[in-house]
């Protein structure tokens, strides 16, 4: 089950992978949190169920949590992936699936919203990306899978980002793989990936 916001890139190189049997995992749902997405039109084109659960159709968070517990709990999955989704998760669904965030910065370094753009004004020369568990917090999930990414001279905040996601995606499909075919484990911070599944 993959969770998005915007383009959708990485859930695109998710349906990809899934396309081979090899890679373990097959993609139940989609789910959103706005309509008129390019994530949402792969997903249809790709003929996979999607459904959009907006917080403005409910009265508070609590009751939004609660309506995207239950539509994703529809389609029963094993693991939710948090990819490009920009609203915080909320007790219901945390407490209910495994959910895997991908982050374009090295974390804890630029948690948020704007991580390639706090990045460059920090004027750091190496970022990148981060997939992790998520928790109650922004961003502070154990850490799952870490790769760089050099800072160019020149590059802004578009730039930067499409390096970053071109990473960003191989890493994310190659950990939700990994998860999926050989399980995984957390004890305190730390995530092992191998070993069965959880
Ligand atoms: C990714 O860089 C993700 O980490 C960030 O937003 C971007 C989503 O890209 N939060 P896409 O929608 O998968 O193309």
């Amino acid at each position: 089950m993959v969770l998005v916001s915007g383009s959708g890139s990485n859930l695109q190189a998710l349906m990809d992978a899934a396309a081979d049997a090899a890679f373990g995992a097959e993609i139940v749902a989609v789910g959103a949190d706005r309509d008129g997405i390019e994530g949402l039109a792969r997903a249809r084109r790709a003929d996979l169920p999607a459904f959009v659960v907006k917080v403005t159709d409910h009265e508070g968070r609590e009751a939004w949590d609660a309506a995207l517990h239950a539509r994703i709990a529809a389609h029963r999955p094993d693991l939710v992936v948090s990819a490009g989704f920009m609203k915080i998760l909320g007790p219901r669904v945390l407490g209910a699936f495994p959910v895997v965030n991908t982050h374009p910065a090295l974390l804890p370094a630029f948690p948020g919203a704007h991580a390639v753009r706090d990045a460059l004004a920090y004027g750091v020369r190496v970022t990148g990306c981060t997939v992790h568990l998520v928790d109650a917090g922004v961003d502070t999930g154990p850490v799952i899978a870490q790769q760089a990414v050099a800072v160019r001279d020149g590059d802004d905040e578009a730039s930067l980002h499409e390096r970053i996601k071109t990473v960003e995606r191989r890493l994310l499909v190659d950990v939700v793989g990994r998860m999926v075919r050989d399980g995984w484990s957390v004890t305190g911070r730390h995530v092992r990936l191998g070993g069965g599944r959880p």
